[in-house]
């Protein structure tokens, strides 16, 4: 079976690949690099002893991309493509609307015109978007108060995807609604390295821990939580990984979505104790304001995939803190 990963020198997308090899799976690989770097692919060779087919293309060049899939047949699509900075796109609502729609649409026109119907896209919890309860779970109406562009254009382009399998029922295509995604493969070959000030939790505190940032702000203590920080479920990127996986099985006619996350929320204070637990010494932390825009708790029911995609999380929060641990070392 061959597939087509967009994104997939990516984060989540490098890790899919070495699932996907892994099981035997030909994978050929589209990817602009404008948020990952080739050196990827021979991260990726030396842990599974095959190189995927690279294309170095952005999916807004609709001629190159349609050469593409005239040169070869897919059986599945795997969509990661897309630009994801949360403030950015809030700055450049333009920039994320057109490389994150344009590009879906550009590939969904590639794919009916050759006859590739499978597909599975990469969405988020953000589609929820404030639905007033903190448990998500799939029958949730979706796009409401969503708080940010990119947020916004992950719920668009599902939209786009049910309407699209309604007028043609050759399409199976499931959208993966990815809660929060940490930690990176145990060899510590692939991972996940932002350039600057990272936004988000899991990169802030490894950079406060490499001493590149001096101290981790804990955004608002005074939550209606259990320890008065927010809650979030914190997904292993191996877990999340092996959910692509499990997904082809399940893909049938129509569009169906599903949460991948571990059911288990996750404070932020409890994040830096565990942290500190396996690093073995303080990390630097202060309390802060809230940041505008964060909801005080979210976490996936994942009792569908669970069920339907035969899926379950196997890795703890510990782990993913050991291998991030060991992808710095490899830096
Ligand atoms: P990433 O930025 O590491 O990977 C995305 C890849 O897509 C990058 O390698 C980038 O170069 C490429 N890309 C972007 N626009 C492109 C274009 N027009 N043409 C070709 N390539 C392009 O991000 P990630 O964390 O691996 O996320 C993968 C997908 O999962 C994204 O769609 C993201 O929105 C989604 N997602 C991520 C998270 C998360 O926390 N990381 C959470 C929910 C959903
Ligand atoms: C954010 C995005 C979401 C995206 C996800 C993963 C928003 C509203 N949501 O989610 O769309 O899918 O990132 O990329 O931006 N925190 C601190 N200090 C920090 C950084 C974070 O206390 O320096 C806290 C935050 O307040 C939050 C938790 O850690 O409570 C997790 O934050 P983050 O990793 O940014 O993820 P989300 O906000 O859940």
């Amino acid at each position: 079976m061959k597939v087509l990963v967009t994104g997939g020198t990516g984060y989540i997308g490098s890790h899919v690949v070495v699932e996907l090899l892994n099981q035997g799976y030909e994978v050929e690989i589209i990817d602009n690099l404008v948020n990952s770097k080739i050196t990827v692919l021979d991260q990726i060779e030396k842990i599974t002893n095959k190189k995927p087919i690279f294309h170095q293309i952005d999916l807004l060049d609709k001629p190159v991309l349609e050469q593409i899939f005239t040169n070869s047949h897919f059986d599945l699509v795997m969509h990661f493509a897309g630009l994801k900075a949360v403030a950015e796109s809030v700055e450049q609502p333009l920039r994320y609307y057109n490389n994150n729609l344009t590009g879906t649409i550009n590939l969904l026109e590639c794919m009916e015109n050759h006859h590739v119907y499978n597909l599975i896209f990469s969405s988020s919890a953000t589609v929820y978007g404030n639905p007033g309860i903190p448990e998500y779970t799939e029958n949730l109406e979706t796009g409401h108060n969503i708080s940010s562009s990119y947020g916004k254009t992950k719920y668009m382009i599902e939209e786009i995807l049910k309407d699209l399998a309604i007028a043609n029922p050759n399409f199976n295509i499931i959208a993966l609604r990815y809660f929060n995604p940490i930690g990176n493969h145990p060899s510590g070959l692939i991972g996940e390295d932002p350039n600057g000030i990272p936004n988000n939790l899991m990169p802030y505190i490894m950079k406060v821990a490499k001493g590149e940032l001096p101290e981790l702000s804990i955004y608002g203590n005074d939550y209606s939580t259990p320890d008065g920080t927010c809650r979030r479920d914190y997904i292993h990127v191996v877990d999340l990984a092996k959910g692509h996986l499990s997904a082809i099985d399940a893909l049938e006619s129509g569009f169906k979505a599903y949460n991948l996350g571990t059911g288990s929320p996750v404070s932020v204070l409890e994040m830096v104790q565990t942290f500190e637990k396996i690093n073995g010494k303080p990390l630097p932390h202060k309390f802060s304001p809230r940041r505008a825009g964060d909801l005080p708790e979210f976490w996936a029911n994942p009792s569908l995939a669970n069920r339907e995609l035969n899926w379950q999380t196997t890795l703890t929060t510990e782990d993913a803190f050991r291998d991030t641990i060991s992808f710095i070392e490899h830096q």
